[in-house]
């Protein structure tokens, strides 16, 4: 396109929300003429699936439960006045539990929690957290890797007794998580310390973790409820308690969603900006995932957003049924770090090579803080923009589309103006695709596989136990009724060895190898 019929669509289509501060160009994606007006009957629904699921709909039809983050920061809107209640309670319960802790002697957060209970909390940490002025330096356990876990409690060295640690999980029976709390709680009490005086707990009411915090007499817990997904989770206690906690604006983060979600509940499709995202998902991947979604924020501070969204994109579209039980296969893959960071590395393949995806740039118009001339009139910030805007340019003229989000500055607001839009465009886009953005059940199959592999471990180590002499895996297997399962317990024999926990005779093939107790 010539460089003014360029800019008379720049302006036909660019979407100004001055009420959140944001806006989004949508000028350099090539959708055809009549695309809104033909998006316009399915777009009708996804808003009036959306008016069901925030009016108390039971919008997560597989698992019997009602949708319920945009009453987070809305509790007016709560379908029934108790959930509203509740909610108001709990962040005056957050708010009041800050005080307390910021008034004692606590200097650290170790955050013990995974996928929806760590990616918000994470995101939000670093987007507006500051070593020098955090009231509790944060930490997180985000996985059940002891080598990661150890790092975590290295770093925090001696200040262990000054640390506060709040387990989150929803289902309150998440086995990393479970490994997480256990390798602090020894942690603790390695130290001479009791974990339960250290400790918070944010769960469901009556989860297994729920009732061991209450058993054990840990300091507070916090709820969670059902009609809250983990990955829709950082409004509640799960992303404003830590937030809270590190002395971050809370007030400000919620009153930046709800602003965002007043701006997207309007079903006025080229003022939306969270209605614009979504149809030009469906746009670039066809409505099938043919398309990758690179999201390029340029501002370190953004820098855990795109993994923050792969979560929330990812695990809500990414569904084998639609809503009527065929198989479809639906999904966005999600990728990205920060600019102008990635522009040394697989930018250039998005500029040159298989196109593939559509690019989401993140701008914030200040540049932050005082940033010192490099080059006479120019700073680094002027820099920074001046890749971003080079990179646009670049995309477009070799016909790779993207679109531009633009905010005043990284803030509190405007996090949870991003937060907001991106929880509306998964909404509006699964609607768009027929599927349940709300419930995870590959998340669960995992669950159950490792589960199993578990369980293979135990009859392996039970048998080897049992056993004179050395035995190869393929025997093992055989032994316990595995046999279709001998690679498995190959890998499992020799992590067993490589740890020291067996010992082993390595053979010239797997099938060769002993092992023994
Ligand atoms: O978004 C989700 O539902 C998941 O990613 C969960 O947050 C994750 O599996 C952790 O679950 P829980 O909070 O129950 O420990």
């Amino acid at each position: 396109m010539e460089p003014q019929a360029l800019w008379q669509r720049y302006q036909q289509y660019l979407c100004v929300n001055d009420e959140i501060g944001l806006s989004l160009d949508i000028s350099r994606m090539n959708f055809p003429d009549g695309f809104f007006d033909r998006m316009a009957g399915p777009m009708a629904e996804a808003y009036a699936a959306m008016d069901e699921l925030e009016g108390g709909a039971i919008a997560n039809p597989d698992e019997g439960r009602m949708v319920g983050h945009y009453w987070l920061r809305a509790p007016e809107l709560a379908p029934d006045g108790d959930l509203g209640a509740e909610i108001t309670a709990t962040l005056a319960q957050v708010k009041d539990f800050a005080a307390k802790v910021h008034e004692d002697r606590w200097t650290d957060l170790l955050v013990i929690g995974i996928g929806g209970s760590a990616l918000g909390p994470q995101f939000v940490a670093e987007a507006l957290g500051d070593p020098v002025s955090d009231k509790l330096r944060p930490h997180f356990f985000d996985n059940t890797d002891p080598a990661g876990m150890a790092r975590v409690l290295r770093e925090l060295g001696h200040d262990l007794p000054n640390t506060l640690s709040i387990v989150i999980s929803k289902s309150g029976g998440t086995p990393e998580t479970r490994n997480g709390m256990l390798t602090a709680k020894a942690a603790y009490e390695a130290a001479g310390l009791s974990f339960a005086e250290h400790a918070v707990a944010v769960t469901s009411d009556g989860s297994k973790l729920h009732r061991t915090a209450q058993d054990e007499g840990w300091l507070a817990t916090f709820p969670m409820w059902d009609w809250v997904g983990g990955r829709t989770s950082v409004t509640s206690a799960v992303g404003l308690l830590p937030a809270a906690l590190q002395g971050l604006p809370i007030g400000k983060l919620l009153r930046g969603a709800a602003e965002c979600d007043a701006v997207t509940r309007r079903a006025d499709t080229m003022h939306n900006p969270a209605a614009l995202l979504a149809l030009m998902w469906y746009h670039a991947t066809g409505g099938r995932g043919e398309k990758d979604m690179v999201v390029l924020p340029y501002k370190d501070s953004l820098l855990l957003f795109s993994r923050y969204l792969q979560q929330l994109v990812m695990e809500s579209l990414g569904k084998e049924f639609d809503l009527e039980g065929n198989a479809v296969y639906q999904g966005i893959a999600v990728y990205g770090n920060k600019g102008s960071t990635d522009q040394h590395a697989y930018v250039q393949q998005l500029r040159e090579g298989v196109n593939n995806f559509f690019v989401t740039f993140i701008e914030s118009l200040e540049a932050g803080d005082d940033a010192i001339e490099v080059e006479p009139g120019i700073t680094s910030g002027d820099y920074l923009r001046g890749f971003m805007m080079g990179t646009r340019t670049a995309l477009y003229e070799a016909g790779r589309e993207s679109m531009t989000i633009t905010v005043p500055r990284v803030d509190a607001f405007t996090v949870g103006v991003l937060i907001a839009l991106y929880e509306r465009a998964v909404g509006f886009y699964a609607s768009l695709v027929g599927i349940n953005a709300y419930h995870q059940p590959g998340v669960e199959a995992g669950k159950k596989a490792a589960a199993a592999v578990l369980d293979l471990q135990r009859a392996v180590v039970e048998h080897l136990a049992a056993s004179d002499g050395e035995r190869t895996a393929e025997q093992v297997a055989e032994a316990i009724g595995q046999g279709d399962a001998v690679e498995s317990v190959h890998k499992l024999l020799a992590a067993l060895a490589a740890n020291g926990r067996l010992k082993a005779n390595a053979g010239a093939k797997p099938a060769e190898a002993g092992f023994r107790v």
